[in-house]
């Protein structure tokens, strides 16, 4: 029976997870440990240090009951009965593998601290996606020392997505819990799946050995990444035919085998999970020398890249081949929808380019504009932030829509195209806006893979 949960890693991860955790087991004390203070001091006021809709919510249920946050990790270990790993594992930008493989520094460290302090038997459960036999390694690091602690490692990879978690965790797809095919192996997936069962139907538990499981978290983003940027691709084959991708994609997703989930063509995926894990992915291949299908997942990584380009380029294309001196209206940074994360947000390299065409910048984002200015931090006097829509659009050029937040849709366009430069141009990189609304109002208008709205 677990009495006593530890999560280390209080960040989009660790945090909602073990909100729901507790939410729904009142019986266990879920202690988060994080190594940055402030962070802790945030969980601990009720004020997340992450936007994520309805985790205030569900925080408020069990902030205090049996759910903790602290940044005294050490003392945390000896009681817990499953210390969940969940700090995260950033690509690596130094030495081999450099690029490609993961940064297993903070997730070793974690190891060795465990080992130094666990007492008893503990469950230790890999959240973060790791290289697979990553648990293996892990195993060796725990058994070495520390006579007085006995472990059983398992991988139970998280599948929430950023702006839905909550929801992702209270009615999951699937759990996926794996572990060693030994009895001790088999007691602890079954702790664990008691743990979930307390609100997850049974069949929606599964279980797998320790190797299955951390390839399908990897898997699971790759064959994500890989549908946005085969719509991608479809798009940008649209921009030159004539053909709009909105019907395309609904014309491919009304076919059952395919769906119609995932068929979004935009300005390119981001987040911290799809190129991190393709690209691990990519490493884990050519580690066992599969080239062609190192190759093959790495494409989906170009396309991604090409798609982002391509965008900066219709641009200055449509923008009579200049954005010198010219502003920028930049809508959106985050790199999706409800969430203030840019990890790897195509904004990010978009307004780059934008920067480096000696194009004026102005960001707006209703939530990630903090994240914004850390990430650009060295891009220079042409870059400004608004929270106002309306005033990053002022006297600009063109607007650059890149996040697909809703609010976007329903501003008043016939005020921001009168306070705009004419000729005045929208950039649609979500296919967001009612394209025929904003070109009767004026605009000339480019959506990603449809046809152009201009009146040049
Ligand atoms: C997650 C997953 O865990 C990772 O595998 C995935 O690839 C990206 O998403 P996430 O929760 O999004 O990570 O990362 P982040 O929000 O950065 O949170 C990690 C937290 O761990 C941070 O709050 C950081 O302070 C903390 N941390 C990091 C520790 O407490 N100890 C460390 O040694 C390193
Ligand atoms: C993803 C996985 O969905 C989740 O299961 C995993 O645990 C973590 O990685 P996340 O990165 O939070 O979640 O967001 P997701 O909704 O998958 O979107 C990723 C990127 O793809 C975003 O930039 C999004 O805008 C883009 N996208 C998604 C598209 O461009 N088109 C689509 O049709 C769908």
């Amino acid at each position: 029976m677990i009495k006593h949960i530890l999560c280390i890693g209080a960040g989009y991860v660790g945090g909602p997870t073990m909100a729901v955790i507790a939410k729904h087991c009142p019986g266990i004390r879920v202690v988060v440990a994080d190594i940055n203070a402030d962070r802790v001091a945030a969980w601990r006021s009720g004020e997340p240090p992450i936007y994520e809709p309805g985790l205030k919510e569900v925080l408020a249920t069990s902030l205090g009951r049996n759910l903790h946050f602290t940044a005294d990790l050490e003392a945390a270990i000896p009681e817990a009965d499953v210390i969940f790993v969940s700090v995260n594992t950033p690509t690596k930008t130094f030495g081999r593998g450099a690029g490609k493989a993961a940064d297993l520094q903070y997730w070793e460290k974690t190891a060795r601290t465990i080992l130094q302090h666990a007492q008893g038997h503990t469950i230790v459960v890999e959240k973060s996606t790791l290289p697979v036999r990553t648990a293996e390694a892990m195993e060796r690091i725990l058994k070495t020392g520390n006579a007085g602690a006995r472990f059983d490692i398992l991988s139970n990879p998280e599948f929430l997505a950023e702006g839905t978690a909550i929801a992702d965790l209270e009615r999951p797809d699937r759990v996926l819990i794996g572990g060693a095919e030994t009895k001790e192996g088999r007691a602890a997936i079954q702790a664990l799946v008691e743990v979930y069962g307390q609100w997850v139907p049974a069949d929606r538990i599964l279980t797998t050995n320790v190797w299955s499981s951390e390839l399908s978290k990897l898997a699971a983003n790759a064959f994500l990444a890989q549908r946005v940027s085969s719509i991608n691709a479809v798009s940008a084959i649209c921009e030159r035919t004539g053909a709009d991708v909105l019907e395309v994609a609904r014309a491919i997703g009304a076919d059952v085998r395919i769906g119609p989930k995932f068929l979004k063509a935009g300005v390119g995926f981001g987040g911290s999970c799809f190129q991190k894990d393709i690209l691990n992915l990519v490493y884990l291949c050519e580690h066992h020398g599969l080239e062609e299908v190192a190759r093959y997942w790495e494409s989906v990584v170009t396309l991604n890249l090409y798609q982002k380009r391509r965008f900066v380029e219709r641009m200055i294309h449509a923008m009579f081949n200049t954005l010198a001196e010219k502003r920028i209206a930049v809508f959106g940074f985050a790199f999706k929808a409800d969430t203030g994360d840019t990890r790897d947000s195509p904004a990010t390299e978009v307004c780059r380019e934008l920067l480096a065409e000696h194009a004026h910048v102005c960001v707006t984002d209703p939530q990630a504009l903090p994240s914004a200015r850390r990430d650009l931090h060295d891009a220079g006097p042409r870059l400004t932030f608004e929270d106002d829509p309306y005033a990053a659009a002022r006297g600009a050029h063109a607007i650059a829509l890149l996040t697909d937040w809703r609010e976007y849709r329903d501003l008043d366009y016939e005020r921001i195209y009168a306070g705009m430069e004419k000729p005045a141009f929208v950039f649609d990189g979500r296919n967001l806006l009612d394209a025929a609304r904003l070109h009767a109002i004026g605009f000339n208008v480019y959506s990603i893979g449809r046809p152009d709205l201009s009146r040049l």
